[in-house]
């Protein structure tokens, strides 16, 4: 079977000759631009993305940073109209440099810093999301010692939901380090100290059971859990946190953005519940939209045990198989079409046998040593959890769109290595 259609960019096209192109531009052509391994984006597809999740949740969806962020996606999530999750001073800082309206990000993260707290604070953002009591001490702290205004904030609860997915991104469950539980009564307590707090304005609560979510049920089992905890105290919020997972090989297949408001809205109706609903989707607006890029550079045949075919990149700049024994699929952008008969083993140029990128790649025949060999769906969590560890280069970022490719991110240079040595 040739790479199915829906393991690709929205605007994925292959020529007659069987090559394909993103945007419109032949990938073998960005290749031979940009060199490998290189992230190519489609623009449109994050686009499509990004107003899909406006429709279905309204215009206070946020789109999470996490998953994958520089300049330029600020700036098409800041074009589109969406908030924008931030997790750290850094991604604020991405945030606001790129333009992006203090009143449409979200400051999240378990342990943020006073430091991160004031810079958000003074540059005014939309919803810091209150995550401990240790925080609210440090907010009010601030509030005390500077001329600061009381920020809007949500207090993120923890339902007890298990998200069916692996335990490293799963977040809902009591057993956790985000948020305040709302079994053991900290939700309780947590929200009746930021009511009662003159530095604080509490507009609502949010929630996020985990990543990789593939079961609509579970957004709305969690929903019904802290919408029973919302409707004691009649908040005009409640984010729903993100999570909508998204197929990645061939076998797998995910509920849409738009299949995932409408199940929450459902069960809101149902619920009675009339709070403004909202959304941090990350992965499930930017993982499809792009591919990586590699080079074939040695091609190892084990007589009786497998094949393993090395390229130019790893585990630097896709840890997720490791992390997680994330499963991914190959083809060729130079025969999109061809059947994948064979098997091999895809691993990277790192030093150690865990550098795996794909344990059982489909391959077509005639591979050579040289050959551009894809890995798609590497739009979330691939670029944003990538290292240069043995000092391997980290990868540039294209975007593409109507027939132009564009460098968003260039490639790190042995300059960069040295960069930060006294
Ligand atoms: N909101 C909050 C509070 C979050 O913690 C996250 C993800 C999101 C929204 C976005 O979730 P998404 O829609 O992308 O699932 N590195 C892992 C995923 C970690 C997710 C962390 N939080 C992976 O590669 O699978």
């Amino acid at each position: 079977m040739p790479i199915p259609q829906y393991l690709l960019p929205d605007t994925a096209s292959t020529t007659p000759n069987g090559r394909l192109t993103i945007g419109g531009v032949d990938v073998l052509d960005i290749a031979a631009e940009f060199g490998t391994p290189l992230f190519i984006y489609d623009e449109q597809h994050i686009r499509n993305r990004l107003q899909e999740a406006i429709a279905a949740f309204g215009p206070g969806v946020a789109y999470a940073g996490k998953a994958f962020l520089c300049s330029a996606m600020a700036q098409l999530v800041e074009e589109e109209g969406l908030h924008l999750d931030v997790a750290t001073g850094g991604e604020l800082h991405i945030a606001l440099s790129a333009g992006v309206k203090p009143d449409r990000i979200v400051f999240h993260g378990n342990n943020k810093s006073a430091t991160e707290l004031s810079e958000a604070m003074k540059a005014d953002v939309g919803r810091i999301v209150i995550d401990s009591f240790d925080e609210m001490d440090r907010v009010e702290g601030l509030l005390a010692a500077t001329d600061l205004t009381p920020p809007r904030v949500l207090v993120r609860v923890t339902p007890g939901v298990k998200a069916e997915t692996h335990e490293y991104i799963s977040t809902g469950q009591n057993d956790s380090k985000f948020g305040f539980t709302v079994s053991s009564g900290a939700a309780d307590a947590a929200v009746r100290r930021a009511m009662d707090s003159p530095s604080m304005n509490l507009l609502g609560i949010h929630s996020h059971i985990g990543s990789q979510v593939m079961a609509i049920d579970s957004f709305a089992k969690a929903f019904a859990a802290i919408a029973d905890f919302s409707q004691r105290y009649n908040f005009e919020e409640i984010s729903i946190g993100g999570g909508l997972g998204v197929p990645y090989v061939e076998a797998e297949s995910a509920p849409t953005i738009t299949e995932w408001g409408n199940a929450v809205r459902s069960a809101a109706d149902s619920l009675g519940v009339t709070a403004r609903i909202t959304a941090e989707p990350g992965r499930s607006i930017v993982a499809t939209a792009a591919i990586t890029v590699y080079q074939v550079g040695t091609i190892k045949k084990i007589p009786d045990v497998r094949t393993y075919i090395a390229v130019d990149g790893g585990f630097g700049d896709n840890p997720r198989p490791v992390l997680y024994g994330s499963d991914y699929t190959t083809f060729l952008p130079r025969a999109v079409r061809a059947p994948r008969p064979r098997t091999a083993r895809l691993v990277g140029k790192h030093c150690e046998s865990g550098d795996i990128i794909v344990r059982e790649a489909k391959i077509p025949d005639g591979l050579v040593v040289g050959d551009l060999i894809a890995t798609p769906v590497t739009g979330a969590y691939g670029r944003t959890m990538g290292s240069n560890y043995n000092h391997v280069l980290r990868p540039p970022v294209v975007f593409v769109r109507d027939g132009k490719a564009r460098l968003v991110i260039r490639r790190e240079t042995y300059d960069d290595l040295t960069r930060l040595e006294l």
